[in-house]
């Protein structure tokens, strides 16, 4: 059964539809890159998947035992996230929050996948340093070792390598590899579209409706990936 099957999704923003007739689904291990020019539906669409903004219409269906707690999820960047004021160590066990339940502390396996993620990572070194004054690259890294704390079967990433220079986006990309070989599915936001199309297995096109879902074979040869690749290259 997949993870997550969206049947005829649409959503609006006071009354005016944004993103509509959206048809796919998330198998268990898919790491799936969602494309698509600015305001084109993608935050949306992923705000909608984890239960942050109400569909207007249609159906988001749960299945695998997926509930909404085992997805992490690494928003589109900010300024005011930049500078969140906490340690890397408080983030990253920030990730456990939501199996804490009612417990108001961090229990012995909850310590022990904190300390796992950070040595993933490589950001066990850093674990007393102010999130603050870390590198773009380090920030990211500290982001996905946190959505990792949660993530059982699915991560989300909305445009994450968008502030990383180009060797911090590769070893982004490679840390995603890592995590998709262990059956953790990917989806993932992007406009980095040379190593997005690399690592995914299947593209979901949007332009305020669904334009493509399929694999990145089948997309690379299609027209809406001629055309929508031109634009980017005229940007
Ligand atoms: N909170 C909001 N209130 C009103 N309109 C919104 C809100 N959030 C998004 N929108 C509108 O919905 C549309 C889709 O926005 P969304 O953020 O999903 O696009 P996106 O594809 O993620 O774009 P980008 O690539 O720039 O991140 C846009 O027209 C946007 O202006
Ligand atoms: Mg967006």
């Amino acid at each position: 059964m997949a993870l997550i099957q969206c049947v005829d999704l649409s959503f609006a923003y006071n009354g005016n539809t944004v993103l509509s007739d959206v048809n796919f689904s998330v198998q268990k291990g898919d790491y799936i890159c969602i494309v698509g020019a600015n305001g084109s539906g993608k935050s949306t669409l992923i705000k909608g998947i984890l239960g942050l903004k109400k569909q207007s219409n249609g159906e988001i269906i749960f299945g695998d035992g997926l509930k909404s707690a085992d997805v992490g999820y690494i928003p589109q960047q900010n300024a005011i996230q930049k500078n969140f004021p906490a340690n890397v160590y408080e983030i990253v066990a920030s990730g456990r929050l939501n199996k804490c339940g009612l417990r108001p502390f961090y229990n012995k396996q909850d310590k022990k996948i904190i300390d796992e993620n950070l040595n993933l990572f490589g950001i066990e070194n850093l674990k007393h340093k102010s999130f603050s004054e870390l590198s773009g690259g380090q920030q990211q890294k500290v982001l996905l070792a946190r959505a990792l704390c949660s993530a059982e079967k699915l991560l989300i990433l909305d445009e994450p390598a968008s502030s990383l220079d180009p060797s911090a986006a590769a070893d982004l990309y490679a840390l995603l590899k890592k995590i998709n070989d262990k059956s953790i599915a990917i989806i993932i936001v992007s406009h980095d579209l040379t190593n997005s199309f690399l690592n995914s297995k299947k593209v979901l096109h949007l332009e305020n409706k669904q334009i493509f879902f399929g694999s990145v074979e089948d997309y690379i040869k299609s027209d809406t990936a001629q055309r929508f690749m031109r634009s980017v290259k005229n940007v």
